[in-house]
């Protein structure tokens, strides 16, 4: 793989142009504004306490539904994760990457993987880059630590991390199980999967960028996850969701987890729930950090559309796999083509 430098000591040189390497738009005309972002759209909110509750479950599930159809995107409030642990993450992560460079590096990804600090991958030296630093660990189950990359300094963060991820765990099993109620299904054999599920989390930094409608933090993509968990440590918008062919903002508010559905769900969903395309963009004066848990299934669970949405007149849109042929897919895909689309 091609050594990529870290964006922060980049920006910490004051630079008033971007190199050309993270530069997007050749023309020169900025790609934000090739997107706009509607103003007028928000991503829906869905209040984890209504869906618990009897009285309030049903008109809840109804929103859920649309909110996983039509947009695949939902801000997700009073989820149960108390604000003292989204704090102390959000704190943590913010003084990982504060630290100096050497510093960080002790946790540096090893040669032919993401995992650990560094930055994404790259294949080729004209492949263009993407305006973020962050650190991935595997964080569930326990025995995929690899602990000689999780950071010691500080050092509150490991316990912090570990804390996060259980709490992170309860969340999904739940939301997931309304998902699945949200679709017609009652039995909770798809939400138990995830209790011994994998979840992979991504701490990105965005530092501040002279020229920041010509680059992307994060390029385009949808999640290959079953859910994807966000915590947005900012007080502006950074991340945008791909709606009816225009970017929307999402506002971060405190206390709120940003949820996506993943392909995983996607193809369970047999299309009905959708794996948004989403991105993020950079801010000229100021930092953003954000906190990505992908949560996967546990290795055991197929990955096919639902049997009872299936039948009676209704086709399978997507072929039953098990979770290596999942993931040796994902890992050959053709970066040319849509990888869901060949999963049908
Ligand atoms: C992501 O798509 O994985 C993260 C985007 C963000 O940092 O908001
Ligand atoms: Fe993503």
């Amino acid at each position: 793989s091609i050594s990529v430098p870290s964006v922060q000591e980049l920006a910490l040189q004051g630079p008033d142009k971007v190199p050309e390497r993270y530069i997007r738009d050749e023309d020169g005309d900025g790609i934000i504004g090739t997107y706009p972002s509607d103003p007028n759209l928000h991503v829906p909110f869905i209040d984890m306490d209504k869906l618990v509750n009897a009285d309030t479950q049903q008109e809840e599930l109804q929103k859920l539904h649309l909110a996983c159809k039509d947009w695949g995107v939902f801000q997700l409030v009073n989820h149960g994760v108390s604000t003292t642990t989204l704090k102390n993450m959000g704190n943590q992560v913010q003084r990982f990457f504060e630290l100096p460079l050497q510093e960080k590096k002790r946790c540096a990804q090893r040669a032919g993987s993401l995992e650990g600090y560094g930055q994404a991958f790259v294949t080729s030296e004209d492949q263009k880059l993407d305006w973020n630093d962050m650190i991935f660990l595997k964080c569930l189950p326990i025995q995929n630590r690899k602990l000689d990359l999780w950071p010691q300094n500080p050092p509150a963060f490991r316990e912090t991390l570990e804390r996060y991820s259980e709490e992170i765990r309860k969340v999904t099993i739940s939301i997931v199980k309304f998902i699945t109620m949200s679709l017609g299904i009652q039995d909770t054999q798809i939400s138990e999967g995830f209790r011994e599920g994998l979840y992979d989390i991504r701490m990105n930094c965005y530092p501040p960028c002279p020229e920041p409608e010509r680059v992307l933090g994060i390029v385009p993509h949808a999640d290959n996850s079953g859910i994807t968990l966000l915590l947005d440590c900012a007080n502006f918008p950074g991340l945008q969701f791909l709606k009816d062919e225009k970017w929307v903002n999402v506002e971060p508010i405190e206390g709120a987890i940003v949820a996506n559905i993943g392909q995983i769900i996607e193809v369970i969903s047999n299309g009905i729930y959708r794996a948004p395309e989403h991105r993020a963009i950079v801010n000229k004066l100021e930092e953003r950090f954000s906190i990505v848990t992908f949560c996967y299934p546990n290795p055991h669970t197929n990955i096919g559309p639902i049997d009872k949405l299936i039948g009676e007149g209704k086709i399978a849109v997507y072929k039953n796999l098990t979770h290596a042929e999942y993931f040796n897919k994902f890992f050959n895909r053709n970066l040319d083509e849509s990888f869901i689309d060949s999963l049908r």
